[in-house]
Parts: C-alpha cells; structure tokens; sequence
C-alpha cells in the first residue's frame, strides 16, 4: 500500500514539494469534511458576495478558500496563492520557492444538489526575474507547472495527481489518508462519449456547431458511429471521468461578449487539468493551440478548452482550422 508521501518520495519529488503536497492535501481532507456535512455543517447556500469574475460565492466557495489561503500561507516555500475566489495574488514569503493557484471549489452550483465537486490546483516556481510579490509571477506558461492536481469530492473523496510524471490517483481512506489506488490513469486516443454545455449552441462559432452536429448524428452521420453526451457543470467531474473512461470535453469560445473565451479560468483551470491530461496520454487545446503554451497577461483570464482522447482534440482542432 502506498500512502501519498511515500509515492511522492519514490516519485523523487523534492521534499519542499512534498511538504507543500501534504498540505494541500491536509486542506482538501478538511473541506472534503465539511462537503460530507453538508446542511448539518452550515455550508451550504449563498455567500452573498461576488467575486471579481461577478460571480455569486457560495458559502463553500469561501469556506474552502478560506481552508486552502490559512494553510498554504504559513508555508514559508510558498511566495504567493492565486485563487478563483481572490481579486489580487496574496503575498506569502518573499524568499519562497512556488506559487500555488488554486479553484478552491469547482462546480459550485452542483453544492445545493449533493452533486460533484471538487478543487483544482496547481504549482508553479517562483520567478527571480520580476520583482518577488508581483502579478507577473503568474505569467507563466502552463509548462512551468511543477504540479497540478485535483480533489474530487464525490461518492468518494479522490486525488489525482501529477508531478510531472505518470498521473496518479488516490482514494482518501477512513484513516484519514490519501492511499495510492491506480498507478497512472491513460486516455485512449480515441473515444465515443463528449461533454459540452449544449444549451450553449446558438453561442459557438460554425465550425463548433458543425462538428457537434456530426457527434450528434451518430451512426448514420459523417462519423458513422454513435456518441454519447455527458455534462456535470463541474469540469473537475467532467475531466475525471475523461481521465477515467476517455472522451472530449469542450468549453468553446462564445460569440457573446462577456464570455467570448469561454468561461473557464487558464490559470487554475484550464492549465492544471491541461498538464494532468498531457500526462495521461490525452492532448488539451484552446482550439489552436496548446493550452500548455499560453502564458496568463490577467490573473482570471479565461480561454477556450478542448480537452481528452488525442486523436478526437486533433479533429476538433483541425475542423476549427479549416474554418
Ligand atoms: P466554478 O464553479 O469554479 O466557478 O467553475 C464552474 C465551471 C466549471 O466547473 C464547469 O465546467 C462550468 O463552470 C459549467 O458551466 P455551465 O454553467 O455552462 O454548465
Ligand atoms: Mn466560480
Ligand atoms: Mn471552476
Ligand atoms: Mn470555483
């Protein structure tokens, strides 16, 4: 049986990393907690408040905001947190040696119906050529990454992990442990099951809707076979059951101006889950190009994703192209 240390220790990652590994994962251990209370914790319901992407908070947004800032902070390797939930980066130690971005809560309107959520992270290094405490040290490119990962607080509680190898999942056990329960998750090339918010259709571009048609017509279509359609409305659960089973997930671009890139946040989304399904054989595109390539200019930039089985991003990615 391997714990999440001594995975981590045989993995060679560095023992600063490790350390911040553990708390992150001590953080999710207590929201995964509170998740599992629900209405008996007072977790549930409105914050009242919005962020800066005009987003409602719910409570959990805040509360595991909260977790993750408290815990993350003291440690003296962390130089700054970047959080969905957070207008500005958060100074932590000038001399630390990573930036931690975090989704602290994914799917928040699945909170109120017991359905999946989860929070997404990712770790970057520190940058020695802008000044310690600024914005800038998160323009970075989502190859910089040194670790991402997320929690999924489902039927169980689960991690899945990469630190730049294999991506591995962990199930949180009743000990209170996270427990090594698949050595690396893969993603065939090919795949017959997507997830796109349909209700968005009229928003998309031709060519998406083009090539969502030709899912949608199954086996008597262009594609000659038959696809099935899933959408959580949390892409932690989603991407989870991409990484599990294969499959495409797309957030495209909208015509509508407010969210014309999309809905989903390059820094603490679309970068982490990117390296997670890279790592796992699948490939993640913003329609053009590698979302692993794009380097964040705003903290809460949002882009378009199209991530899963490499072949079907390929296709997607050519069909945009094409025009
Ligand atoms: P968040 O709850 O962190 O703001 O993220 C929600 C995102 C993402 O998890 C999901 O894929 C998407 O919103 C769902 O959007 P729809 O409202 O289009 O379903
Ligand atoms: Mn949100
Ligand atoms: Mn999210
Ligand atoms: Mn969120």
């Amino acid at each position: 049986m391997h714990t999440l240390s001594s995975q981590l220790r045989s993995d060679g990652v560095a023992p600063e990393l490790e350390l911040l590994i553990g708390e992150l994962a001590a953080a999710s251990k207590t929201i995964s907690a509170k998740v599992r209370q629900g209405a008996l914790a007072g977790v549930l319901g409105s914050a009242g408040h919005e962020n800066v992407q005009g987003e409602t908070q719910k409570k959990l947004d805040v509360i595991a905001n909260d977790v993750l800032k408290q815990t993350l902070g003291r440690l003296a390797q962390v130089r700054a947190l970047a959080s969905e939930e957070e207008d500005h980066p958060v100074p932590c130690h000038v001399e630390g040696a990573y930036l931690v971005a975090f989704d602290p809560l994914d799917g928040s309107s699945n909170i109120d119906i017991n359905g999946q959520i989860g929070t997404i992270f990712t770790v970057y290094p520190a940058r020695d050529d802008v000044p310690a405490l600024s914005p800038e040290q998160f323009a970075q490119s989502g190859r910089a990454q040194v670790c991402a990962g997320y929690v999924l607080y489902g039927p169980s509680t689960q991690l899945v992990l990469t630190t730049g190898g294999p991506v591995r999942l962990y199930t949180l056990a009743q000990d209170g442990g996270f427990v090594l329960t698949q050595e690396a998750l893969r993603i065939e090339p090919e795949c017959s099951e997507f997830a796109v918010n349909l209700a968005n259709f009229r928003h998309w571009s031709a060519p998406v809707q083009a090539y969502i048609q030709k899912l949608q017509a199954g086996v008597d279509g262009p594609r000659g076979r038959d696809f099935n359609m899933r959408w959580n409305g949390a892409m932690v659960g989603d991407v989870h059951r991409v990484l599990m089973r294969g499959g495409i997930f797309l957030y495209p671009a909208n015509t509508q101006s407010k969210v014309h890139n999309g809905k989903l946040r390059l820094l603490y989304e679309a970068h982490p889950m990117a390296l997670l399904v890279e790592n796992a054989g699948g490939r993640a595109s913003d329609g053009q190009g590698d979302i692993l390539d794009r380097v964040a200019d705003q903290l809460h930039q949002r882009v378009p994703v199209v991530l899963g089985a490499a072949c079907e991003v390929q296709l997607v990615v050519e069909t945009l192209a094409q025009g």
